[in-house]
């Protein structure tokens, strides 16, 4: 029996970025032979094995082939002479193929090393195209690798491109879409992931509604990088840049939808488009089975946007009906969110990147003001509930009124 460490350890220890998780793989042993020395069973498709000690994955080298469309359509062999070569063959990039033995020598029949020299993504073999999920990879890889001057080797991005031809893409299935497409986001460059998608067809099967913005052109008083598909991915890279969270991220990659929609004449103004982006996030959102605390930002970030942006010529009611519409006294979490996703949205844009966003320091205050009116106990005694409701609104236009001054 040869124990290998390979895949994601092996490929962040040569890039020297921290290692997250080890994984093994195992040639010319048995699911039997593990099993007697204490290795416990997991997952049922494949004979993968935690140590008993260190609970690291131990995998019996595999070999696969695939027999229908779709990421279940596999046959798996793992017999004990399959060699090392053979399971790493099957695996998706150069990077990701490279094996150590306990003594640190590495085992790179594909060229792992020189590729990561090169900066390169590239796909080890034919059998790449036989999982979908790959395309998603690929495109996450180049995002997160994109400041270290990684781009995707032509050949891969051709191969990719016919996956998306053959439909192999349009059959994933949305919980694994959604999964890739959130650690994508969490990445140091998530437009790259974006622009990957976009760049083999796959943007235009999993999400249309963000591909369409690609070519439909925006003011450019307002936008000097005119292009909107642009403008969303110059947002996208400001959220990553200010560190955002990932409901945010979405929430940015969301906001402006509606642009999709608006008729060509009326080009390059995009009335009324934050209304009509509602059904678009929407769509978008029970396709892919966003998670609610995701679709719920984004949709907010979408009906909103432009009111958070003028926040400042608002009138004091319409100010507070503002937070009242963003729920923002019950929810101050997500309220900062949607300032954040804006904040993203106004610097998002050619040359603007470090223009200030006054909205949001303007809106915190205006939610922490609003939040701070009381009304007296004896108030709360002597008054019926509506008329608690009316007396605290008002209280809340006069201290916005007050912040304005
Ligand atoms: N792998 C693959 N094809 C997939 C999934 C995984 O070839 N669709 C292989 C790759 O060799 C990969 C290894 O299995 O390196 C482990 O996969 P995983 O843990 O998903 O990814 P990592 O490469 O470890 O990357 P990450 O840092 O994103 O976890």
């Amino acid at each position: 029996m040869e124990i290998y460490l390979v895949g994601g350890a092996v490929r962040d220890t040569l890039l020297g970025r921290p290692v997250h998780e080890r994984d093994y793989v195992v040639t010319g042993a048995t699911a039997d032979e593990l099993l007697a020395q204490g290795y416990r069973p997991v997952g049922k498709d494949f004979p993968v094995f935690l140590h008993p000690q260190t609970h690291a994955e131990y995998a019996l080298a595999r070999r696969e082939r695939k027999t229908a469309p779709g990421y279940h359509g596999f046959v798996t062999d793992f017999s004990p002479d399959i060699t090392l070569e053979e399971d790493l063959l099957r695996r998706d990039l150069t990077l990701n193929a490279i094996a150590q033995r306990a003594d640190g020598s590495l085992v790179d029949p594909y060229g792992g090393q020189a590729d990561i020299a090169a900066r390169t993504l590239r796909h080890v073999s034919p059998a790449f195209s036989e999982d979908p999920v790959r395309v998603l990879r690929v495109a996450r890889f180049a995002a997160r690798f994109a400041p270290l001057g990684f781009t995707v080797h032509e050949s891969t991005l051709t191969l990719m491109q016919r996956m998306v031809t053959d439909g192999e893409v349009a059959a994933l299935v949305p919980e694994r879409v959604w999964q890739e497409t959130v650690r994508a986001l969490r990445e140091s460059q998530p437009d790259v992931f974006f622009e990957v998608l976009r760049a083999c067809g796959a943007l235009a099967v999993i999400f249309p509604e963000v591909d369409r913005l690609f070519g439909i052109p925006q003011s450019p008083q307002w936008h000097p990088e005119i292009d909107t598909g642009l403008h969303v991915m110059m947002c996208l890279r400001r959220a990553a840049a200010l560190d955002a969270p990932d409901t945010v991220r979405f929430a940015v990659l969301a906001h402006d939808l509606g642009k999709g929609a608006t008729p060509q004449q009326q080009w390059p103004k995009h009335l009324m488009h934050e209304s009509n982006g509602v059904p678009l996030v929407q769509a978008l959102c029970s396709r892919l089975k966003v998670p609610t605390a995701f679709r719920e930002l984004a949709l907010m970030t979408c009906k909103q946007h432009l009111n958070v942006h003028r926040a400042q010529e608002l009138r004091p009611t319409t100010l507070l009906e503002l937070l009242e519409n963003c729920d923002a006294l019950r929810r101050p979490e997500r309220f900062s969110e949607l300032l954040l996703a804006c904040q993203c949205d106004a610097q998002g844009r050619g040359g603007r990147e470090h223009w200030p966003y006054p909205s949001r320091e303007y809106l915190e205050a205006a939610r922490a003001a609003a939040a701070a009116v009381q009304l007296s106990e004896a108030q709360i005694a002597t008054l019926a509930g509506p008329q608690i409701a009316k007396l605290l609104r008002e209280r809340r236009i006069e201290t916005l009124r007050e912040l304005k001054r």
